[in-house]
């Protein structure tokens, strides 16, 4: 672990610790404000992720943004990382060994943004880091607390392209997210 930023972003440049790292075309490391109250935990870049080398700019950030934008939450004062920051092809789940061979980054910038709630966005989130006895259709929308740290999981922004009513419980705990904020 490392307690730079700069020293954590220096040891991810040329990570080749799993499969990912044979086509990507660049690592989306995470964006945003370096010591935000609020994280939010995606699963893996995507096309437009892989291309610009930042998180959540294809049309399932879009859609987060436009939700952001309805409930105030201003996106530079969040930070936004993935569990895996190579992009799987064709957009498959990050595979187990993937998976653990990327977490120590993540838990590295955990360490360091120091969030007070992180929102998980979807199952592949939900698992990884609260485990895998969790099932993201019971433990939406309900808090929980592990380590001093307040957890969200809310839908991935990418299941809400297909489904409306995803889309209503998404805003609903993103809501409850902005309120708790409040209160802190
Ligand atoms: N989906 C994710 O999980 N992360 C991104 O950065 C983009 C899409
Ligand atoms: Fe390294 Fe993570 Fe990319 Fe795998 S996904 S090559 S562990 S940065």
């Amino acid at each position: 672990m490392y307690d730079k930023w700069e020293e954590l972003e220096n040891s991810i440049i040329n990570c080749n610790k799993c499969k990912l790292c044979n086509k990507r075309k660049n690592i989306v490391f995470g964006t945003g404000k370096k010591d935000a109250d609020l994280m939010f935990i995606g699963e893996g870049p995507g096309a437009d992720e892989d291309i610009q080398g930042i998180p959540f700019v294809g049309k399932a950030g879009k859609l987060m943004n436009m939700a952001f934008d309805g409930l105030g939450i201003n996106r530079d004062e969040v930070y936004i990382a993935n569990i895996v920051k190579c992009r799987p092809p064709g957009n498959r789940n990050p595979e187990e060994d993937e998976a653990e061979a990327c977490l120590n980054y993540l838990r590295n910038q955990v360490m360091l943004v120091k969030p007070k709630i992180i929102v998980l966005l979807g199952s592949v989130a939900l698992k990884n880091i609260l485990g895998k006895e969790y099932g993201i259709t019971g433990a939406r929308g309900n808090w929980i607390e592990k380590k001093g740290i307040l957890y969200m999981p809310t839908w991935h922004p990418a299941a809400l392209l297909r489904d409306e009513n995803k889309k209503i419980e998404f805003w609903k705990d993103l809501k409850l997210v902005k309120e708790k904020m409040q209160t802190m």
